[in-house]
C-alpha cells in the first residue's frame, strides 16, 4: 500500500494509481480534499482519501510500503515531525520519495540575468541562510490563461526555507538512508512549447531525493 503526504487535489495519486498502485492520499486541506474526492466519484482511481497532518499521523506503524511527499514537506514549518512520523508508518525496506524546491536555486533574494534580447541567461540567488518562518508570499500559475487569472485569487503560502544541507540531514537522523538524489531537467522538445518552464533547462528549480527505512 503507497502513501501520499500532502497530496493537494490529488494529481499525482491519481497518476500512480492509474499505473497499478494501491494507494491512500491525505491533505490538510480541506479545499483540496474535497477536489480530490469529487475527481475520485466522477472518475474512480481507486484512491482512498483522508484528511490528516503529517505531523501526526493517524496509521499504524509500519502500514506501509511506500510513501511520497511532492512538493509538500517545503509547505512545513520544518520537515522533523512529518519525517519522523513517515518513517515510523514505513514498514523496514520500504522507499519513501519526496521532492522540494531547489534550496541552492530557489531562494528567498532571485533575480534573473538576461541577455540584450532578454533572454534569461543566469539566476542571482541570495539570502540563502534566511528563517523566513513569518513570510507570506503571494504567487499565481505564470503560465495560466488570462480568463483563468482573472477568476481565482492569488495563492497566500508561508515560505519556510531549509538549506540543502539540511534536507539532507534531517531525513538521516529520522532513521532514513539516501538512495538517489535527481535535479530534473526538461528536454529541449518540452521545454520548446512550454516556455513557463524553459528555464527549468538553465538551472534545476527542483531536488529530488529518494530514501529507504533500512530493514533490520
Ligand atoms: C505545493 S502543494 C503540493 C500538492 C501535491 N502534492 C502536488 O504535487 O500537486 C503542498 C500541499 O501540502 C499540503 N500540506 C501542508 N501542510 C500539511 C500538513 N501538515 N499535513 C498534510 N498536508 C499538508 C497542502 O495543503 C498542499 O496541498
Amino acid at each position: 500500500m503507497w502513501l501520499d503526504i500532502g497530496c493537494g487535489e490529488a494529481h499525482n495519486p491519481r497518476l500512480v494509481a492509474a499505473r497499478g498502485a494501491r494507494l491512500g492520499a491525505f491533505d490538510l486541506a480541506p479545499a483540496f480534499l474535497r477536489q480530490a474526492v469529487a475527481s475520485e466519484r466522477t472518475h474512480p482511481a481507486g484512491v482512498r482519501y483522508l484528511r490528516a497532518s503529517v505531523v501526526d499521523l493517524p496509521f499504524r506503524s509500519a502500514a506501509f510500503d511506500v510513501a511520497m511527499a511532492p512538493m509538500s514537506l517545503v509547505d512545513l514549518p520544518g520537515p522533523t515531525r512529518a519525517l519522523a512520523e513517515t518513517f515510523r508508518v514505513l514498514r523496514p525496506g520500504a522507499f519513501f520519495q519526496f521532492s522540494i524546491t531547489h534550496p541552492c536555486v530557489v531562494t528567498p533574494h532571485l533575480r534573473w540575468g538576461r541577455d540584450a534580447v532578454g533572454w534569461k541567461l543566469a539566476r542571482q540567488v541570495g539570502r540563502y541562510f534566511d528563517r523566513l518562518s513569518d513570510e507570506i508570499e503571494e504567487w499565481m500559475f505564470g503560465a495560466a490563461p488570462p480568463e483563468i487569472r482573472e477568476r481565482v485569487w492569488v495563492f497566500r503560502v508561508p515560505r519556510f526555507d531549509w538549506t540543502l544541507a539540511e534536507w539532507l540531514n534531517r531525513p538521516n537522523e529520522a532513521g532514513f538512508r539516501r538512495e538517489r538524489a535527481l535535479e530534473p531537467c526538461p528536454s529541449d522538445e518540452v521545454a520548446r512549447p512550454h516556455p513557463a518552464i524553459a528555464d527549468g533547462r538553465l538551472l534545476p528549480n527542483f531536488l529530488q531525493l529518494r530514501w529507504r527505512k533500512p530493514s533490520p
